[in-house]
């Protein structure tokens, strides 16, 4: 007889489910598909000979200490340098301020540890990134979604839902936030929007956690200050990526706040990992200190503009007048809307997959999954520009027939 293993599963991972769009992934993977699915950076941009080259000499110059372990909170070299450059992005930080990460997606988990108590309200974005949502929620919390528009949550709605929730006994203290390029929607939160969320966070004794890994890939103007720079009660915890600037396979990233609390998150650290790749740190610390990071962060935003400029110009050329997106000033996401007479984005994706071309249909990215049905995200980070134009012209013409009938009969389902 073979063991039933749901029976041997802990009471705390019942909360630990798939996304319902990984039922999807496996088919816009396949070769033939133009993916606009997925979220990982072009790997066309990967600098694989410099990243070899500097690899090499590091094991040969520092091998003994590059390929040992090291402490829980990183290493203090690269502690030393993020903090210092956070500094000088007003965001006044010391070593002691920092711990380094397996990526932001291990920051989020590692946080949703220390700080959520199943059953807890979490306040975030609608729509949000599904990674972050399945942090919180797999440790009993419940994500409570602030309705976003193109500059960010709507302030009086957040403090709206708040009151609703303080009335229900329920006592919000996170909003988790990803304020530049977000995942899913590319929006952008804006300055004036970033000053009443910190005002509502003050008010309501909130923690907010800042994502930023699109922040430094920015194709148009300025990104608005951080919340961590505005900060002066320490009520900011900031994550940090290495995975979208140079590449994630080293899966390096930093999460900074106040000391006490990255003692606390480096106490959890330590039985998850006992550290990140010294490898990866020591890796992501010479490339940074020589200033080939910041250089290699320039060229992708030329490349990645490109990408998104062509996505966007094909967007307005080839689909209907009365399909909505988001224009984002950098990251990886255009947010399309589909008018509520259309079909679900989950039908209009099944019917674009038969002609090979993906993105992710909308409802997995919030918190009520009742919501999201006419919405989508599409990502430009992969594909290449020729297959970026491909893909949309064939979605044009499908949605073009969809919209004049209103029907997926019309193409032939
Ligand atoms: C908003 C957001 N946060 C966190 C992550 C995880 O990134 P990392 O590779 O740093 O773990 C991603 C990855 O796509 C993301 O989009």
């Amino acid at each position: 007889m073979t063991i039933k293993w749901q029976n041997y599963y802990a009471e705390r991972t019942k909360h630990i489910t798939g996304s319902q769009i990984r039922q999807f992934f496996a088919l816009t993977e396949r070769p033939e598909v133009i993916s606009f699915a997925g979220g990982f950076p072009g790997n066309e941009f990967f600098p694989c000979k410099d990243i070899s080259a500097a690899l090499a000499a590091l094991v040969l110059e520092d091998g003994k200490q590059a390929l040992q372990y090291t402490s829980t909170e990183g290493s203090a070299e690269l502690r030393t340098y993020l903090a210092e450059k956070m500094t000088g992005e007003g965001a006044f930080k010391l070593a002691d301020n920092l711990i380094i990460t397996d990526g932001s997606q291990q920051g989020l988990d590692l946080l949703s540890r220390i700080l959520v108590n199943p059953g807890d309200a979490v306040l975030v974005e609608e729509p949000a990134y599904i990674g972050g949502m399945s942090a919180i929620k797999s440790y009993g919390g419940i994500p409570v979604g602030i309705k976003m528009d193109e500059e960010g949550v709507i302030p009086s709605v957040m403090e709206k839902t708040i009151k609703r929730l303080k009335d229900e006994g329920k006592n919000p203290k996170i909003f988790y936030t990803v304020p530049n390029f977000q995942n899913p929607t590319g929006y952008t939160t804006s300055l004036q929007r970033r000053q009443a969320v910190m005002a509502i966070a003050y008010r309501y004794n909130l923690v907010i956690i800042e994502d930023n890994p699109y922040g430094n890939l920015c194709y148009e103007g300025e990104v608005p200050t951080s919340y961590v720079a505005m900060d002066e009660r320490e009520q900011v915890i900031y994550l940090g990526s290495y995975s979208k600037i140079l590449i994630p396979g080293i899966r390096i990233g930093w999460m900074a706040g106040p000391k006490s609390l990255i003692e606390k998150v480096s106490l959890a650290k330590q039985t998850t990992n006992l550290c990140s790749s010294t490898l990866g740190q020591q890796l992501a610390y010479r490339l940074s200190e020589s200033g080939y990071v910041d250089l290699h962060i320039n060229k992708l935003i030329d490349l990645y503009r490109e990408k998104r400029d062509r996505m966007l110009n094909s967007m307005k050329h080839y689909f209907p007048a009365d399909i909505e997106f988001s224009e984002p000033k950098g990251g990886f996401f255009i947010w399309v809307k589909f008018p509520e007479y259309y079909p679900p984005s989950r039908e209009i994706l099944n019917i674009a997959l038969k002609y090979n071309v993906a993105f992710v249909h909308g409802e997995g990215f919030f918190s009520d999954s009742k919501c999201g049905s006419h919405g989508a995200r599409f990502s430009f980070s992969q594909p290449n520009s020729e297959e970026i134009e491909t893909g949309i012209k064939i979605l044009g013409s499908l949605l073009h027939t969809i919209s004049e009938n209103k029907t997926l009969e019309a193409v032939g389902q």
